[in-house]
């Protein structure tokens, strides 16, 4: 029995609970001990002792700087993250952090958001396994995972006051389900709402989001805690759900006397309180580790750079095994850039540079070719020409300045510097074979340049070990495996969220609703440079053998064969998507509903089973306040890419058995489609048979959109009181 037991704890205590003591620990009070939080996500950013504000964000501990979101979430590969989440822990123990702000799971609405480095995709699925498999990882080592921002953090354009005015099918389908996916099967410490509003309501103050969805519908028993400073009024969010204010604003007392007043429920200090203490409890009796083998987590963060590394385009030129004269040419290659700026920035153990690698790989020699800060520089251009010109194959390193993605603001385009895809045409036009390998957190356009390059390679921000692992790919150690999460567009001006980002006058509509990335160019059928998915290999996989069957009542499985049909060993990544054929779409024409990455040998195959559930075909309605699962056919997609669809199958699903109720309002059409409506209507109202079989078919579509109650104004005999005696005997058949 522990103190607090014996004696409980006064107002004011559990009032100081609810609120930080300083920037990363909760308060002590008598023997509950303190937690301490560490950034988060993919490394421990521990500030050094005394630079305890938030802004000291470059100061902290060296800790294993792993892939960031975007790469590791390119790797498809959750057993992958998990491992990665699983170290993580080790070193925030052995620093001596009790929950690490992280996962962050916001949806890439726009490739110009300056976090997206951090986040995992534009789609919802790929974004909840990958971040329930980070915390499993995470909290499998007793450490408390923190998923972020809750929720509709798309931008970070005037992030602290914009409200985010979406509606509820479109929160429901493509920004919540992510964190309901990890609330419900990872059960995460923690959860941390997000600066933003939410349709008007601060989302540290959102009952509807911190209480109702997130506690009542998903069973999230953890604690809430704030973003840093996203508390504008304490008693309002405690009111709402909110558990723990970070950093403090040393208002405890206020807190106290809204209790006292009546304008505060007690008990949403108390529940407040316990959940901070059931914390506290929880990382008290986690295993302790005292360090980490520096070596080991290094290797792991190479082995998840190389899983998400993505092959864009290949003649042929990849991988280079024997490649002759290589010329590496960009400052990227000396100087990498393997994470972007922000709260999320870590201080590596070490670094590797690709140059070094490719160096005691290839013997190539370097020329840096453009200064990282854009500005022309002639001289370094032409020598980087002139050692191309002498090269067999010109390995081109490009990417985004180390300032343009951050925390705190958005970028306004996604175009490369021009200085560097100048010097990319000069050096395809002295030499025969251009590799370009890309460096960057948010997608970046490709239309305007690739032709110049016989391969690119997609890299990302890898983390520290990125260097090391772009050699193992361009030589051909291993395979390219990892895959897009995300579409690149052709220009920027395609996003479907183009018009409506990043909002004025603070609000932002989600103008775009549902059809977010492929979402909107597959139902659409636009042009894009990459898809969603792709990512090529330097084998060739084949799937036969599809079969889809159903189990169970609106349960599915489908399983298929794939082959590796090339010779050498690699992983494919093999997706499911459900698939609606519609002549004019009212829902995304498909959706990714499962993956798999597997890794074959030459010649090897496997088969590989998903299960769908109702849930997989339902959409939101905002009528019902539930999913909703319509009877008819649809169609499962197995293939690699949302555009490489391989095989098809047809299933149907009966619906979910919900039949609406008729009202005076229901149309003739939702009468007739009732199974009571349509016998009712037709036994009472005489001539319903002829009007309805016997009229011209343009005379019943335009009937059929009527409702009941309006058909008295077209004097054709439907009384209001007939209407009336109408719905009584359907409600009292039904
Ligand atoms: C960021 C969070 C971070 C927190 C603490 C905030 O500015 O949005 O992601 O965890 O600071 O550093």
């Amino acid at each position: 029995m522990t103190q607090t037991d014996r004696d409980p704890l006064s107002l004011e205590e559990r009032a100081s609970l609810t609120s930080g003591r300083d920037t990363w620990h909760t308060e002590e009070v008598r023997d509950v001990p303190a937690i301490t939080l560490a950034d988060g996500p993919h490394g421990v950013r521990r500030q050094r002792k005394g630079s305890g504000d938030a802004l000291g964000l470059t100061d902290s501990v060296p800790a294993t700087c792993f892939p960031p979101a975007v790469a590791l979430g390119s790797s498809w590969d959750a057993d992958l993250a998990r491992r990665v989440g699983a170290a993580l822990a080790r070193e925030a123990s052995a620093l001596g952090a009790d929950v690490l702000l992280g996962p962050g799971v916001n949806i890439k609405r726009s490739p110009l958001c300056g976090r997206n480095f951090e986040y995992f995709s534009e789609d919802p699925h790929v974004s909840g396994v990958m971040g329930a498999a980070l915390v499993a990882g995470i909290q499998s080592r007793g450490i408390g995972a923190c998923v972020k921002h809750f929720a509709v953090n798309n931008q970070e354009t005037d992030r602290m006051r914009i409200s985010a005015d979406v509606d509820e099918q479109t929160l429901r389908e493509i920004y919540l389900p992510a964190f309901e996916h990890i609330v419900r099967t990872a059960a995460p410490s923690m959860v941390m709402c997000s600066y933003n509003k939410i349709n008007g309501v601060y989302a540290s103050e959102n009952h509807w989001l911190l209480t109702e969805v997130l506690r009542g519908e998903w069973g999230f028993e953890g604690a809430v805690v704030s973003d840093w400073g996203a508390v504008n009024d304490r008693a309002a969010a405690l009111a709402a759900g909110l558990d723990l204010e970070m950093p403090p604003t040393r208002t405890d007392h206020e807190i106290v006397a809204a209790v006292r007043a009546g304008r505060l429920d007690e008990d949403a200090v108390t529940r407040a309180a316990d959940r901070v203490l059931a914390l506290a409890g929880r990382v008290r009796d986690a295993e302790r580790f005292d360090g980490w083998d520096v070596d080991e987590h290094h290797e792991l963060a190479r082995e998840a750079a190389r899983g998400s590394i993505v092959l864009l385009k290949n003649d042929g030129v990849l991988p280079l095994e024997d490649p002759g004269r290589v010329a590496v040419v960009g400052e990227l290659a000396r100087t990498p850039r393997y994470q972007g700026h922000g709260s999320s920035h870590v201080v590596p153990t070490r670094l590797d540079g690709a140059w070094d690698a490719l160096r005691e790989r290839t013997g190539a020699t370097f020329a840096a070719g453009y200064r990282l800060d854009g500005e022309p520089d002639a001289s370094l251009a032409a020598e980087a020409v002139t050692a191309a010109s002498a090269a067999d194959v010109a390995v081109v390193f490009l990417g985004l300045p180390d300032q343009a993605e951050s925390e705190g603001f958005d970028r306004t385009s996604i175009d490369l510097p021009a200085v560097q895809t100048d010097l990319l045409r000069r050096v395809a036009g002295v030499c025969p074979r251009v590799v370009v390998v890309l460096a960057n957190g948010g997608v970046v356009s490709v239309a305007e340049w690739q032709d110049a390059a016989g391969a690119v390679l997609e890299g990302w921000l890898p983390g520290q070990a990125g260097g090391s692992a772009i050699a193992d790919i361009l030589t051909g150690a291993h395979s390219p495996s990892g895959r897009l999460t995300e579409t690149i567009p052709n220009r920027l001006a395609d996003v479907p969220s183009h018009l409506h980002f990043p909002g004025a006058d603070g609000r932002v509509v989600y103008g775009e609703g549902r059809f977010v990335g492929y979402r909107y160019y597959d139902t659409l059928g636009r042009d894009v440079a990459y898809p969603f998915g792709h990512g090529l290999s330097y084998t060739r996989f084949e799937y036969s053998d599809l079969d889809a069957r159903e189990t169970g009542r609106n349960e599915w499985a489908v399983e298929v064969t794939v082959t590796n049909a090339g010779d050498r060993t690699a992983h494919e990544v093999v997706q499911l998507y459900v698939a609606f054929d519609e002549e004019l779409p009212t829902r995304p024409r498909h959706e990714l509903r499962g993956f798999a990455k597997i890794e074959l040998a030459p010649g090897e195959r496997s088969r590989v089973r998903f299960a769908l559930t109702g849930r997989d075909v339902a959409q939101w309605s905002p009528a019902r306040g539930d999913w909703r699962v319509d009877a008819g056919a649809f169609t499962v997609e197995v293939g690699a890419s949302s555009r490489d669809i391989r095989l098809r199958a047809e299933l149907a699903t009966p619906g979910d058995g919900h039949v609406a109720a008729l009202g005076r309002m229901s149309t003739l059409g939702e009468w007739l489609d009732h199974p009571v409506g349509s016998r009712v209507l037709k036994s009472r109202l005489r001539g319903a048979d002829g009007f309805t079989s016997g009229g011209s078919p343009a005379l019943l579509a335009l009937a059929r959109g009527i409702p009941l109650a309006k058909f008295s104004t077209f004097g054709i005999g439907l009384s209001g009181d007939v209407v009336d005696e109408l719905v009584a005997a359907v409600r009292s058949e039904s």
